[in-house]
């Protein structure tokens, strides 16, 4: 796991404070924005996008990865996300089964008045069910449907 400079830190939480302002939560009116670095340097950004039929909102941490993943990034190095909360709030548990899926990667999470804490995907998600998973799956175990 990537050790962040501060610099970093600060580009990636001022990215995902900034995207913040163009989530679309009228439900809720939690807006959150999230900023996911790559491999290569870029920044991928997400909101959270609310819907009318409740159930359909998506979180900013799963659009973020999914900006990264339409852009080809080759990894995912670290996430900030960002909303108004004391302390800052933390990902729920389906973004952070998508965040597994990509490997272990700090997770930094912030609000509007510059608290900060540092924590990982491993810490976030325990024993999490991953893709290395599907790969110690053994066939020879499984039903045969043919
Ligand atoms: N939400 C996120 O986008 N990320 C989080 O980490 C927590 C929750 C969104 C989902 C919903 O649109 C609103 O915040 C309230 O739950």
């Amino acid at each position: 796991m990537k050790k962040l400079s501060d610099e970093l830190i600060d580009r990636l939480v001022a990215a995902a404070e900034s995207v913040r302002e163009r989530a679309h939560a009228p439900y809720s009116r939690f807006a959150v924005g999230s900023a996911i670095l790559d491999g290569d340097g870029e920044i991928h950004l997400g909101c959270n996008v609310e819907n009318a039929s409740y159930g359909l909102s998506v979180c900013a941490e799963r659009h973020a990865v999914g900006a990264a993943v339409a852009a080809a990034s080759n990894q995912l190095v670290a996430i900030a996300v960002v909303a108004d909360t004391t302390p800052p709030t933390s990902p729920c548990g389906a973004c952070r089964q998508v965040l597994a899926e990509f490997g272990d990667m700090p997770v930094i999470l912030a609000n509007l008045n510059g608290e900060r804490t540092l924590t990982s995907v491993a810490r976030l998600l325990p024993e999490a069910f991953g893709p290395e998973v599907l790969e110690r799956h053994d066939e020879s175990l499984s039903t045969d449907t043919k």
